[in-house]
């Protein structure tokens, strides 16, 4: 949440700092502000909503020519998202200015004792204050803005990463983290500081990691990382294996469409270097072995759509390991008592790796003794840092706020652990191993089969766009695909959506059904599925007998459903467990279409930010 970015080199500050901004701008388009070194001044641009609305402001200003500066695009919490409070903030003589990410949870004490001391904030945030309290400590002449940082930091609770520059130092900037991300670009003649690589891939694939509590002076010439005491520390430096160009739309009129079409590709990214002969190898989880052979309990924490990944894979996990599996809301977790058995593998599931809730519970998790599991697709993220052992989903940046391909591969790579628990256990031989990497192996093509249909999916969506509220139905590992088809089409189209276990509609919200209500169904294959395909038959009769109008995502070679249903969206036929890898996209591309019928901002949805780094 809040997209930050510094530069400090030889370009024109102000570019770099918006071409950041352009790629995190998914992590907040509430405001948008840069504020720039020149002539031993600081200069500062903001403007409430998106960065467009930035980049007018800054045609009209003769802008200073700047080799160093900061960068902010707000999701906002503390203050309306309006121009005085859009980042970045400044101290009472405009010498220091600061950007933040996070929440800093004391603020409201610290608001009191700078305005007792006469200091008159501009902004109802939380950042301004650091801004103040940097300055007050720069009143000591022996200390620099480092030092100063490294003092207000030590006063700050909650989670934060702040950056700041002073019109003192050209071409330093000094950034600061505790719970929230920050990534050093280490470039040549030119350093940046970012949330994430995606501000700088296009300049550099040279980055540093940044630990808990520390904080980093950048000039175009050096970095130096210490911790809160001043103690120097040594960054751990790693490589971006994301591609500049695959954080670009490609083409595409929407980031979404373009990541819906990505699939083929990040499923076949995730399985890369993971088949050997037949067999899965995941040298990732080599260290856990014995946890892994031991464990009596899986527990999967996540949030969004990252937990319906969790929610499908607990029937393969069951299927497959014969290990009770529980999937838990990482938001609520460590806010009540969790019983955390001895012998538990917890799965943690974030596309962006930062997800406070998820952070949390994870941390939860660990001091109960439960080894951890990561699956993030962000390289370093916080979560992947914390957990015992990560498997990356290698989807590539996923821009847009809806979760698309990073679902797809965070089932894959679910199920490559899964399989890997059940084969350490003896489940599963290496004739069925095989069978199963044939299948998994399959899946690019059958999700590029799928996607041949999006333009059918699209002109239904129009033909459908009236509709005020939908119910998504499934079973097994349906009812995931349910529950993600109705936050999608809830985040992006801002309906009323809502996704249930079929055989629950007759529990109560079969009252919700009117005549032409729409309902989603996904259908399990008549095939290898008989009971539940015959079971949801019987719902479906139940729910047109009241009058719904029945979409159903039903398998190629599913013919009876055309007598039950309205509308019919066909899709591959997979192995029972697979099929939400084929039967979810179309409920991506009914909403993403839906969204945009209604003139909604698919990429960028009101309210939302694509990473949650606040509890
Ligand atoms: C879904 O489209 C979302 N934008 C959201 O639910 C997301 O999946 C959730 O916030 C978790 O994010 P994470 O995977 O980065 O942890």
């Amino acid at each position: 949440m809040c997209g930050i970015v510094g530069y400090t080199g030889k370009q024109s500050a102000q570019d770099v700092l918006l071409a950041g901004l352009k790629h995190m701008e998914y992590r907040g388009y509430d405001s948008a502000g840069i504020a720039l070194v020149a002539n031993d001044e600081l200069v500062t641009y903001k403007k409430a909503g998106k960065l467009n609305n930035l980049q007018q402001v800054l045609a009209n200003e003769n802008v200073p020519l700047s080799n160093c500066g900061i960068g902010h695009t707000r999701w906002a919490t503390h203050g309306a998202p309006n121009d005085l409070n859009a980042h970045p903030h400044l101290d009472e003589a405009n010498k220091i200015a600061i950007i933040h990410n996070g929440i800093i949870e004391n603020f409201a004490q610290l608001r009191t004792e700078l305005t007792a001391n006469g200091v008159k904030l501009q902004s109802e945030t939380d950042t301004e204050v650091v801004a103040h309290l940097l300055a007050a400590e720069l009143k000591n002449s022996e200390l620099d803005l480092v030092a100063a940082m490294r003092l207000v930091c030590r006063r700050l609770s909650g989670a934060f990463t702040l950056v700041a520059i002073s019109a003192a130092n050209p071409n330093l900037i000094v950034g600061a983290r505790r719970n929230s991300p920050l990534v050093v670009g280490l470039g040549d003649g030119e350093n940046f500081l970012a949330s994430d690589v995606s501000a700088f891939i296009a300049y550099t694939k040279n980055a540093l990691e940044l630990g808990q509590d520390q904080v980093v002076e950048i000039t175009r010439d050096s970095v130096k990382v210490t911790d809160f005491s001043g103690n120097e520390v040594a960054p751990k430096p790693f490589t971006v294996t994301w591609d500049a160009a695959a954080a670009e739309k490609g083409g595409f009129e929407l980031f979404m469409l373009k990541e819906i079409a990505d699939q083929p590709k990040a499923i076949s990214d995730t399985l890369l270097g993971r088949i050997n002969d037949s067999q899965i190898q995941l040298t990732e989880l080599a260290e856990l072995k014995s946890a892994l052979i031991s464990a009596e309990h899986i527990l999967i924490l996540a949030c969004g759509t990252a937990l319906h990944a969790g929610l499908i894979a607990k029937y393969a996990f069951e299927t497959w390991t014969q290990i009770p599996t529980s999937v838990e809301f990482a938001s609520e977790f460590r806010y009540r008592d969790p019983v955390i058995a001895a012998n538990t593998l917890c799965i943690v599931i974030s596309q962006s790796g930062e997800t406070m809730d998820t952070l949390m519970a994870l941390r939860h998790a660990k001091a109960g003794g439960a080894k951890v599991v990561a699956v993030c697709n962000t390289q370093v993220a916080t979560i992947a840092r914390e957990s015992d052992a990560v498997l990356y989903t290698h989807a590539g940046p996923e821009i847009a706020v809806a979760s698309t391909k990073a679902f797809l591969t965070q089932i894959v790579a679910l199920y490559l652990i899964g399989w890997q628990i059940a084969t350490l256990k003896g489940h599963k031989s290496g004739s069925e191993t095989a069978q199963f990497v044939t299948e998994l192996s399959a899946l690019p093509a059958a999700v590029d089969l799928v996607l041949d249909t999006v333009e059918d999916v699209r002109n239904l969506a129009r033909e459908l766009a009236e509709k005020q509220s939908v119910l998504f139905i499934g079973r097994g590992v349906g009812y995931g695909v349910a529950l993600e088809g109705a936050l999608k089409l809830k985040e992006l189209a801002y309906m009323h959506a809502e996704g249930f276990p079929a055989g629950e509609l007759k529990h109560g919200p079969i009252a919700l059904v009117e005549d032409q209500l729409l309902i989603i169904v996904i259908v399990p294959s008549p095939t290898q599925q008989q009971i539940l395909h015959e079971k949801i038959i019987s719902n479906i009769q139940e729910v047109r007998a009241r009058g719904g109008l029945i979409l159903a995502i039903a398998v190629e070679d599913d013919h009876i459903i055309d007598e039950f249903a309205n509308f019919v969206v066909r899709v591959p036929h997979l192995n029972a467990l697979l099929q939400p890898i084929a039967s979810v996209i179309p409920l991506q591309v009914f909403a993403c279409e839906m969204a945009t019928a209604r003139g909604h901002d698919v990429d960028q949805p009101r309210n939302l930010a694509k990473s949650v780094t606040v509890e």
